[in-house]
């Protein structure tokens, strides 16, 4: 797999020729680490070079050109039909984790005929493979570190520990997943549920821990349907003095979205589905069902 090295090499980026590579490549690398081999492009190739990083994994190619230079092909990786995360303009608080992994789970928890042991399963796993997403942004610093060969410099998340707050009752099911991935994280509980008369909240708990200020809470409820719940829990959280609040839900409803936006658009809201929309006894369609008895075997 390997090549002579080209002494000068120019990068041929989707039919487009970028001058300046004068660093010799020995191998097929990773797009991403050819790049960082390439020391001299001209400036106005930077942001292109950024996109490029971006967009591709696989593999460079260095062939002996006349005289002494290369070529270097890059090839785009395949746009997958689940891109990681979907945003859509006329939600810009919301982002669709729509990861296969979590699409697949998504789909076996709404079918009725799934039992509440497989249902109390699914909600942990995909709460947890949803967490991954929604913490991609976290600022981390510096870490200093000794492996058992020398002292080095990794990174770790800056700041206080996070806080998970489930909603009472079914936000309890996406505690366990979430700690397994952040096992430092700290705890607080709010307590709501929703008159099913007027679908409005009724707060009955609240505690989260001190310094609220300072921490990046995560909000958890399965079901994001009126946003009543929603923008109480989150009202509560900045009552205790939050100011970083993301709340992960499994299905959204539009209405619940659109609520939680207008009330609290500095929450960005994470969900592994945008459903149609709410029948008229308050449930998300096609939804789940009831999210807390289908967990906790009540009915
Ligand atoms: C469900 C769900 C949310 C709320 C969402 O809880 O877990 O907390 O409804 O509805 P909303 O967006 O219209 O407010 P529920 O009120 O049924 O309480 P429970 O978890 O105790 O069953
Ligand atoms: N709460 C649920 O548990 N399910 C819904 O569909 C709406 C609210």
């Amino acid at each position: 797999m390997c090549r002579a090295p080209a002494p000068r090499a120019r990068l041929a980026v989707e039919g487009r020729l970028l001058l300046g590579a004068t660093r010799a490549l020995k191998h097929h690398c990773q797009a991403g680490a050819v790049l960082r081999h390439q020391r001299w492009f001209p400036p106005a190739a930077t942001s292109l070079v950024q996109q490029i990083c971006e967009r591709i994994f696989v593999i460079a190619r260095v062939t002996r050109e006349a005289d002494d230079d290369g070529l270097v092909f890059f090839h785009a990786r395949e746009i997958s039909s689940f891109p990681p995360m979907d945003t859509t303009p006329a939600y810009p608080t919301l982002r669709i984790v729509s990861h296969p992994l979590i699409q697949h789970k998504l789909t076996m928890l709404r079918d009725r005929g799934t039992p509440t042991k497989i249902f109390r399963e699914l909600v942990d796993e995909i709460a947890m493979l949803m967490a991954y997403e929604a913490t991609s942004d976290l600022v981390v610093e510096p870490a200093p570190v000794d492996t058992p060969l020398e002292p080095t410099v990794g990174r770790r998340v800056s700041g206080k520990k996070l806080t998970l707050v489930p909603i009472l009752r079914a936000g309890l099911g996406m505690v366990e997943g979430i700690y397994r991935l952040v096992p430092g994280a700290r705890i607080g509980h709010i307590g709501l549920y929703r008159n099913h008369d007027t679908l409005e909240p009724v707060d009955y708990y609240f505690k989260v821990p001190g310094d609220a200020a300072e921490r990046d809470f995560f909000l958890l409820d399965p079901m994001l349907a009126t946003g009543g719940s929603a923008v109480a829990a989150v009202s509560s959280l900045k009552r205790a003095g939050a100011t970083r609040i993301r709340f992960l839900c499994l299905v959204a409803a539009p209405e619940g979205v659109t609520r939680v936006a207008n009330a609290h658009p500095d929450v960005t809201v994470y969900c592994a589905a945008l459903d149609r929309g709410l029948n008229e006894q308050g449930y998300i369609m096609p939804g789940l069902g009831d999210a807390g008895d289908r967990l906790f075997g009540t009915r």
